[in-house]
């Protein structure tokens, strides 16, 4: 999209999602890549203000993450957070030393109000600090703009430069008037006119691929799932019955999910689509026999639904354009952007065929998180409980499933999944957890039922917490649901005799399991 960005350089911190939503929220649109992006391609991206995340690293120290010097020279104006605050000094010849007193959590920071990062903002405000290192001295052309009892540089500005570095956290909600800072450096410093909004998304979008398509034909690649419904009606605003949506029932669904989809969009639901449902399950179950290596199993199942679309679109014929429903985090972790390393390659980003029958691929969702597609899909109409459904991946089950899959561990998972979620929903914690699923592992055990040895399948339970699914928690269920879920799904699930509950974080686990 060619409109104002700002873009945010990642060293690594948690709160780095954050400074995206939050300039986003300032109506400004707003990128994040990785520190080892380089400096060509950021300016080749004219940004309007560029933004260094916190860190956990000390910038002092041997291969600590970096930037080049350039970066503050280019007339683009530069806001460090934290350990960007301190980079930012140290590269242009500050002192960066470890702090006699360390600081963390909510602080009185006492500003000068006539700095532009904090106008409209109180003398006296609470800002929420978490460093370890600090500021003993700014580089030459810097005025200290902010300080508080133990930090003398809380922080600081080269007005003449336009760079700016904030010790504290703006973009956690602690800092009282955090938001009101990035509003200042977005939208006064930088001069962004904040005309990026949902709706403008969304009829910017359309306009977009109105243009693109022209009467051509698009098939879109419909799992039921929020991003590529999403996607799918998007795209059929855009183009109405230009439009075929293709669903393929891989076996790889949770459980009634093929006939709960087709209800929604298939003819006798609210929209106005060609809809084609493929009962592909056998085709897969075969291509899937015998593998067991997680990325083989992704690629096989993402390759496969290439060609299933490539063999509906010759029955439509000369279909011009493919659309999917790929989000930003997709596009992160498949190491499209930020953070170089592929973590997973994920559906039909990381996975797609070389040859593909298709003149191009439309992605309309590509630079949004998973609550801004949601944003999107309320204001395009799509009803509240599709909207906030569970995320499922395009990989469906293959992925819950560790190691080989087949159509009846398919089965023990899908049961499984049902009863739990069935279970959180009865103790009301259904809307309150962001993802939760059972999965099936590759381990048997032994056990004892009805005086009988078992040797079956143990299933894992995930639950997480997570705002934008780039970081996650584990929930806390109670006891007693977690315990009930154990005992039903032993009782009523053949050839399970074992029920645990995963408590790894993302990082360093991820939310699926392969
Ligand atoms: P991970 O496992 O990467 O999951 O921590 C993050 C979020 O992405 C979903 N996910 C996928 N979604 N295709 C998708 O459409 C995929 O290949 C895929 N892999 C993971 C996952 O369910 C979670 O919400």
């Amino acid at each position: 999209m060619n409109q104002e960005k700002v873009i945010v350089i990642d060293f690594g911190g948690q709160y780095n999602q954050l400074v995206a939503r939050r300039v986003r929220e300032c109506n400004v649109y707003c990128e994040i890549y990785s520190y080892r992006t380089d400096l060509e391609q950021i300016k080749a991206m004219n940004p309007k203000g560029i933004i260094l995340t916190g860190g956990p690293n000390s910038c002092y120290e041997d291969g600590a993450p970096t930037y080049r010097k350039e970066l503050f020279e280019l007339g683009i104006p530069v806001l460090g957070l934290c350990y960007g605050a301190q980079l930012m000094m140290h590269v242009l010849g500050g002192k960066v030393e470890k702090a006699p007193i360390r600081e963390y959590g909510k602080t009185e920071v006492m500003v000068d109000t006539t700095s532009p990062l904090f106008t409209d903002v109180s003398e006296k405000t609470i800002c929420w600090m978490s460093h370890f290192d600090y500021i003993s001295q700014v580089a030459d052309g810097f005025d200290i703009v902010a300080h508080t009892t133990d930090c003398p540089v809380a922080a600081a500005q080269n007005l003449e430069k336009n760079l700016y570095a904030i010790q504290f956290h703006p973009e956690v909600l602690h800092t009282q008037e955090g938001t009101r800072m990035l509003h200042n450096f977005v939208r006064g410093v930088c001069g962004c006119s904040g005309s990026w909004r949902m709706d403008s998304f969304v009829e910017q979008s359309i306009q977009e691929i109105r243009q693109k398509v022209g009467d051509g034909k698009v098939l879109c690649a419909l799992s039921g799932g929020v991003d590529s419904s999403v996607a799918a009606v998007l795209l059929s605003k855009a183009i109405g019955n230009q439009l075929t949506c293709v669903f393929v029932d891989h076996g790889l669904l949770r459980k009634d999910e093929g006939d709960e989809v087709e209800a929604v969009f298939g003819p006798e639901g609210p929209y106005e689509l060609n809809f084609i449902r493929v009962n592909a399950q056998e085709r897969y179950y075969k291509k899937l026999a015998g593998v067991t290596e997680p990325e083989t199993k992704r690629k096989i199942i993402g390759e496969e639904f290439i060609r299933v679309f490539e063999e509906e679109a010759k029955k439509i014929g000369a279909v011009d354009f493919l659309v999917q429903g790929t989000i930003y985090p997709d596009v992160v972790e498949s190491g499209l952007g930020g953070e170089s390393a592929v973590i997973k390659s994920h559906h039909n980003v990381g996975g797609l065929p070389d040859c593909v029958d298709f003149k191009e691929i439309i992605e309309p969702l590509r630079d949004l998180f998973k609550d801004e597609v949601r944003k999107a899909g309320l204001e395009l109409g799509i009803p509240e409980n599709l909207v906030f459904r569970q995320p499922f991946p395009g990989p469906g089950l293959g992925i819950r499933i560790i190691g080989e899959v087949n159509a009846e561990k398919v089965k023990i998972v899908q049961e499984a999944d049902a009863i739990y979620r069935e279970e959180i929903a009865k103790a009301g914690l259904d809307k309150s957890i962001g993802q939760y699923f059972a999965a099936l592992t590759n381990m048997r055990s032994v056990g004892v039922m009805g005086d009988e040895r078992t040797y079956d399948y143990a299933v894992a339970l995930r639950a997480v917490n997570t705002i934008d699914f780039m970081t996650a928690e584990a929930a806390e269920i109670p006891f007693e649901v977690l315990q009930k879920v154990m005992s039903r799904i032993i009782n009523e699930v053949k050839g399970v005799n074992r029920v645990m509950y995963d408590l790894t974080s993302k990082p360093p686990g991820t939310i699926e399991f392969e």
